[in-house]
């Protein structure tokens, strides 16, 4: 018995085949990179998807809820509870951008799945309300936050002892070192656009103390998606692989060449193999007004945070190939 226990111990540390999976909650808000990671993890042997939930932002909430649907039915998912949040932060994204996202709802690949009885039901409950459900309970879940931070800093603030039930925390979010990608009237840059949409609850998520792991822009600048890298998905048939060919290359012709990243898949990326970004332990604060909000700040009284600073392209690239292959 003893044997049995060190040899489970040390598969679980290996991650070898067998090794007891980790359990995982998705919190995302629907755009094209968002359905990708979690195609990612559905395919991966080392995660289990205990729940999603859906925020408004890059995509509206409907849309985005749909593609959740659609992706999962034909990804082959099955009883994986999706809940709803309704805030739509303080700066909405784009509506361009927002209803461009919902053109996902349109790729062939999607075209055979059906929502009439979803194999993945949304449930009757709002998003924070389902994540404080589920966080508490006797289980340890690892969270992967794609979008706004919204649905687990209302969790948070509606329980604040959840915090215990979480291992850790990747997030999509910030600009550390670098410049941000909002370009807004009365905004000066600074920001990525996950934290300026609701920068308070970014701030209430990184000051929660929960171990976080944030891939910002520093680390998801060094993984540009390419042509190169497209061409070689588009030539696996396997449905995971149509589906995010399908899914990025609108984008990529929408923002232009090598101006598309791997940010939601970066982190989902971090989650499933930490050692392809590089990071390091800063203390970390985020501005909630005026012109920089949204914007992550070293500053020596802040949050510590392992911050993804840089990012191996080569070993992404493969680990989505493989991943998307199956
Ligand atoms: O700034 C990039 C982030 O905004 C990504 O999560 C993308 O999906 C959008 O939500
Ligand atoms: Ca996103």
């Amino acid at each position: 018995m003893k044997r049995l226990c060190v040899v489970v111990l040390i598969a679980a540390f290996l991650r070898l085949p067998g090794a007891a999976a980790a359990d995982v909650i998705i919190d995302h808000d629907g755009d094209a990179d968002d359905l990708i990671a979690i195609s990612l993890l559905v395919r991966s042997p080392t995660v289990r998807i205990r729940a999603i939930a859906v925020c408004p932002g890059n995509s509206y909430l409907d849309a985005a809820t749909r593609a959740t649907q659609l992706f999962l039915e034909r990804l082959g998912a099955r009883d994986i509870p999706i809940a709803q949040g309704h805030s739509e932060g303080t700066n909405p994204f784009p509506a361009q951008w927002r209803t461009d996202a919902g053109h996902i709802l349109d790729i062939p690949a999607l075209a055979s799945a059906s929502t009439a009885q979803p194999s993945n039901p949304v449930v009757a409950v709002d998003a924070p309300h389902y994540l404080v459900k589920t966080l508490s309970g006797g289980q340890v879940y690892t969270i992967l936050e794609t979008g706004p931070l919204t649905n687990i800093a209302g969790a948070l603030r509606l329980d604040p002892s959840i915090r215990q039930h979480i291992a850790r925390i990747y997030v999509m979010g910030g600009a550390v070192r670098t410049g941000g990608n909002v370009q807004q009237k009365g905004h000066d840059g600074s920001a990525e656009w996950n934290f300026f949409n609701q920068p308070q609850a970014a701030a209430d998520v990184i000051l929660s103390g929960i171990p976080i792991t944030l891939v910002a822009l520093d680390a998801t600048n060094r993984t540009p998606l390419t042509q190169a890298f497209l061409d070689r998905l588009g030539k696996q048939t396997a449905i995971a692989s149509q589906l995010a060919v399908q899914a990025w290359r609108p984008q990529v012709a929408q923002v232009g060449n090598d101006k598309y990243y791997f940010w939601d898949t970066l982190t989902a990326a971090a989650l499933l193999e930490p050692g392809v970004v590089r990071t390091e332990r800063l203390k970390i604060r985020v501005i909630t007004k005026g012109a920089s909000q949204g914007r992550t700040v070293e500053d020596p009284r802040g949050t510590p945070v392992d911050v993804a600073l840089d990012a191996g392209r080569g070993r992404v690239e493969n680990l989505f190939l493989t991943l998307l292959g199956k």
